[in-house]
């Protein structure tokens, strides 16, 4: 396999073992892959070791794609990762509106979100080019990630995160990794800001999804789930969109697929925003014609995001898609949360953005009667349980409130009666 760098502002070419994260002018870097087999002799491979519990890649179905990730052959660093499973739940489809729906659980990961798909690569990358500590500015689950493969690597990691704004399972996860952790006061595309300086000024390798390698380990989440449908493309592909990055990946993939022979048809992708964080809503609003900026507000922390860094790539993967860009509020991400959660699955709130999403998109009847949707849910319900709690202790609606009770068998039969 070839593979090179190419800055998309200047167009410099960089070699894939370089250090840096980003192009010396401030543009971002994006990989371009050259695969020496066919379509079906990857899909072939792919399958192979799929069934073989990719046994040949450490186990990890990140790498069990290797050959369209990281050129190379030096040392993996992986938990593993992936193999996270498709779920088809009643109550969620008909919450949803829609039958024909599956959700992949992307909160199967090691630590919990879909960031280690893009980590394994970055960090294994970053040793690789021989980097000696690795910085990322985050909202929470790319901290936690960055921090357990950096332990995992030996190295020091440095996380730049909003001051009360990181769910309590982030910051603890960020913390018990043993990452140095910075509370910043400001958001996070502040906190975006100074970790870009820092890690320039410091030497220290960036692993936001500004960092290439982020976005080709992502990829993994479209070919996973077109491989666990035996390569039969669903119509919609549908995921929530803060920064970006899961965005810009998820049209790569789907372009590479095409081009390298791995699927006929491409699926249409749908990036779902919180209202209140959602200027890249804004902007398909106008035809992706003028870039916003927001001051960003919602519930769901992990996409409160103002100023989403990989816009222009997502742009593009909205229209070699055919793709569309969708908002839905704070009520409707904890309604489909909730609905979520109590289908058994649970996932955390930015998560069910993706729900909400297909819920409002049928609705439109932009995603039309019969045709098949497959939503990504991105973290784990445990990564934030405070809002569990306090939705379920506030008073009224369809809740599910503790009882505290004295130890006595009356009181147990008086409330389970
Ligand atoms: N869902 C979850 C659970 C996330 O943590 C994120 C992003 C997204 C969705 C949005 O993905 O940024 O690629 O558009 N979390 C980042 C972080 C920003 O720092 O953990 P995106």
């Amino acid at each position: 396999m070839i593979a090179e760098l190419v800055c998309a502002a200047c167009g410099s070419v960089i070699a894939p073992g370089d250090a840096r994260s980003t192009c010396a002018c401030g543009g971002l870097l994006s990989v371009v892959q050259r695969p020496s087999r066919s379509g079906a002799a990857l899909r072939r491979l792919f399958d192979r070791r799929l069934r073989d519990g990719d046994a040949a890649v450490q186990g990890s179905g990140v790498w069990r794609f290797r050959e369209l990730l990281l050129p190379g052959r030096g040392v993996i660093l992986t938990h593993p990762e992936g193999r996270t499973r498709l779920y088809r739940r009643e109550a969620i489809a008909r919450y949803a509106g829609h039958a024909n729906l599956a959700l992949k659980h992307e909160g199967e990961n090691p630590t919990g979100s879909f960031k280690d798909r893009g980590m394994t690569v970055a960090v294994t990358q970053a040793v690789r080019a021989g980097a000696t500590a690795v910085a990322c500015a985050s909202t929470g689950n790319t901290s936690a990630s960055m921090a357990a493969y950096a332990a995992q690597a030996g190295i020091p990691a440095f996380v730049f995160v909003p001051t009360g704004k990181v769910a309590a399972g982030k910051l603890a996860q960020a913390l018990a990794y043993g990452a140095r952790t910075l509370l910043v006061n400001g958001d996070f595309d502040t906190c975006l800001a100074l970790a870009r300086a820092a890690s320039e000024r410091l030497g220290m390798a960036l692993l936001n999804s500004i960092n290439p390698w982020r976005i080709e380990g992502q990829k993994t989440i479209v070919w996973e789930l077109l491989q666990q449908l035996e390569w039969e493309p669903p119509d919609w592909i549908v995921v929530p969109a803060g920064n970006l990055g899961n965005t810009a990946a998820f049209g790569k993939a789907l372009e590479e697929a095409r081009a390298f022979g791995l699927l006929r048809r491409v699926p249409r992708l749908a990036a779902v925003q919180a209202k209140g964080a959602s200027p890249f809503y804004r902007s398909f609003r106008t035809g992706f014609a003028r870039r916003y900026r927001v001051k960003a507000e919602t519930v769901a922390t992990a996409i409160r995001i103002g100023d989403p860094a990989s816009h222009d790539r997502a742009v593009r993967s909205i229209r070699a898609t055919r793709g569309v860009v969708t908002a839905v509020s704070d009520r409707e991400i904890l309604d489909a949360k909730a609905v979520i959660d109590a289908a058994g699955i649970g996932c955390e709130p930015a998560s069910a953005a993706a729900v909400a999403g297909v819920r409002r998109l049928v609705g439109e009847r932009v995603i039309r009667p019969g045709q098949s949707v497959v939503a990504v849910l991105t973290g784990h319900l445990l990564k934030d349980p405070g809002i569990v709690i306090d939705f379920h202790s506030r008073p009224g609606g369809k809740r599910n409130p503790p009882v505290t009770i004295e130890p006595r068998i009356a009181e147990v039969e008086r409330l389970l009666r």
